[in-house]
């Protein structure tokens, strides 16, 4: 199947504090976003969209043509939106016409290895709607009110979401059509459409990159095994 990945980078990164949009924040020599693309171009890929914040529409396209290599024609870049799902649509926008299936990327998830990439394409590739990678959760969680607990919430049904999230392109397109107000992940938007998501293994390697201790993980892991 023909697959186009939108890589959604227009985040301002309030949280991780660094005076400027997270996605070009130095992990080391390179940024964030052009870490994430390099393992992005990793997967068997038709089409990458890179969705930028305003104004920042040229230096990303500088890290996708360093990540790209000899793959440059498959390189598209958009401006984003003013929520992560404004920076999806538009994303979703700039995707080829002949392009089946659709996986949206977020950014800050800069070391997902491209494995985590092909097992969400297997899953859709064998007939499920969309897919996501996921991993148990491993602290208790309690549901509480105010300053009390009310119970605790059994572990076992709980899975940490991560991205990528891919989804048949026709059905992301719709859901993305019909969606009537903010979603917490493409996941909900698409299941809120009616459609069933499947899970996928995650990897503790696509964790975001969100507060300054994130940054300092990334960085010790990247000079730990340089790519
Ligand atoms: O803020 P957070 O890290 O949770 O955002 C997840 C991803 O969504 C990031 O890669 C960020 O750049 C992206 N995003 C976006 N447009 C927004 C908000 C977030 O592309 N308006």
């Amino acid at each position: 199947p023909r697959v186009a990945v939108i890589v959604v980078a227009a985040g301002s990164g309030e949280r991780l504090g660094a005076g400027g949009p997270k996605a070009f924040v130095g992990i080391d020599a390179h940024t964030i976003l052009r870490h994430a693309l390099v393992r992005v171009f990793s997967a068997p890929l038709a089409q990458v969209v890179i969705v930028a914040p305003a104004g920042h529409e040229g230096d990303a396209l500088t890290d996708a043509l360093e990540a790209a290599g000899d793959r440059r024609d498959l390189v598209s870049v958009v401006t984003g939106g003013k929520t992560r799902q404004g920076s999806v649509s538009n994303g979703l926008a700039a995707v080829w016409a002949d392009v089946q299936i659709v996986l949206v990327h977020d950014a800050a998830r800069a070391l997902t290895p491209s494995a985590v990439f092909e097992r969400v394409i297997d899953a859709i590739d064998r007939g499920s709607d969309g897919a996501l990678p996921v991993l148990p959760v491993v602290d208790t969680i309690k549901r509480v009110a105010d300053t009390e607990v009310l119970h605790a919430v059994d572990r076992e049904e709980l899975a940490a979401a991560q991205t990528p999230q891919g989804f048949r392109r026709d059905i992301l397109d719709a859901a993305y059509r019909a969606a009537d107000r903010d979603y917490t992940d493409d996941a909900a938007l698409v299941g809120a459409a009616g459609h069933a998501v499947s899970v996928v293994t995650g990897d503790p390697l696509a964790f975001k990159i969100t507060t300054p201790a994130d940054l300092d993980r990334a960085r010790s892991l990247v000079s730990a095994a340089p790519v």
